[in-house]
């Protein structure tokens, strides 16, 4: 009997020894250790045995289920472990493939522009302020010398939030907030949104500005033609020209609309200079007495220029875009070739 269950050991280790898979080892399992298995049949045939023998036999019968039970387990995981290996073998991430470019954004054209307007004025030794979107009508107008009764405060012109404040509809009011706070000499620069009720091909209800003001004594319109020709030169290029037309601003006196040679047509007629062969792209002019009244500077010491221009008009004429809206309708086909 012994020999018997010897046998049992050696063929039983081998077979679990080569089972390929888990179901494969359950089914050696049932065959050798389950209710109907060999070992439970030859232990069947114990009581045949001769009662001195017995416990010797049952001692090896015992040692064999132990060394098949521990083959099956340890098989088991064998199996287990290599199934593993497998599937993270077959999930493994190949790092070598190349990956999906995260689209990268940039500045708004309009942003681009005057940044780099508010730069050359910084390089000159400007400084940048800012003022409130929502502004009282007496740092809109009235500070700016534009009375109740002007032109210039037509209801059609100018959003209203409630009696009194407005959405400002240019960023000269920040020029009076600057002053107010400091003493001069005075020199900053003012990018900023501005709202007018108007829509067409080249006007948006909301746009953009950049306010200069510079104020100290003996400052004169001879400085304002030289400080202007500088800018637009570094901003356009050295070879263009500019020219200075009489205007009118109820805040600035003598006030002048500045034009340059056209971009495209270098002056000599185009489309887009309407055959003129020159582009209006700023309004200008010497602070009016009257402003400084209310700024509490003293208009006999001191003199100042001041001016406004329109962002997005520089940014097309010098991206050649025929329409304003092209620049705030979001349109990424667009907005990338800047
Ligand atoms: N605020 C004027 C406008 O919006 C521009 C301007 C600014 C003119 C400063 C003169 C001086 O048209």
């Amino acid at each position: 009997m012994k020999q018997k269950l010897e046998e049992i050991r050696a063929s039983a280790l081998d077979t679990i020894h080569a089972a390929a898979d888990l179901a494969e080892l359950e089914q050696l399992r049932v065959k050798f250790l389950g209710r109907k298995g060999v070992l439970t049949d030859v232990l069947r045939g114990l009581a045949q045995c001769p009662p001195e023998d017995r416990p010797a036999v049952g001692k090896v019968a015992n040692e064999v289920k132990q060394a098949v039970a521990d083959a099956l387990d340890a098989r088991k995981e064998a199996i287990a472990a290599s199934q593993e290996a497998a599937s993270a073998a077959a999930e493994r991430l190949d790092l070598s493939l190349p990956g999906r470019r995260p689209l990268r954004g940039h500045k708004h054209p309009v942003m681009r522009v005057a940044e780099e307007i508010s730069d050359i004025f910084v390089q000159l030794g400007f400084q940048i302020a800012a003022g409130p979107d929502v502004e009282t009508e007496y740092y809109n107008f009235d500070s700016l010398n534009t009375p109740a009764n002007h032109p210039a405060r037509d209801l059609h012109d100018t959003f209203f939030v409630k009696p009194g404040v407005v959405l400002r509809t240019h960023t000269s009011p920040v020029q009076m907030r600057v002053m107010e706070r400091t003493q001069p000499p005075v020199a900053v620069i003012v990018p900023g949104r501005v709202y007018r009720v108007d829509q067409d091909a080249s006007h948006s209800p909301m746009f953009y500005q950049i306010e200069g003001l510079l104020v100290d004594k003996g400052i004169s319109f001879a400085d304002l033609k030289g400080l202007l020709r500088l800018f637009i030169q570094r901003y356009f290029g050295p070879t263009t020209k500019t020219r200075f037309r009489p205007h009118y601003f109820p805040f600035t006196e003598p006030s002048a609309e500045v034009d340059i040679s056209c971009t495209v047509c270098s002056g000599k007629g185009c489309r887009v200079c309407k055959h003129s062969g020159w582009l209006e792209i700023l309004g200008c002019g010497m602070v009016h007495p009257e402003v400084f009244r209310y700024a509490n500077y003293d208009s006999e010491t001191y003199t100042g220029l001041a001016f406004g221009l329109g962002v997005e008009r520089i940014a097309m004429l010098t991206h050649a875009i025929s329409s304003i809206h092209y620049l705030y309708e979001n349109d990424l086909r667009f907005l990338e070739q800047f």
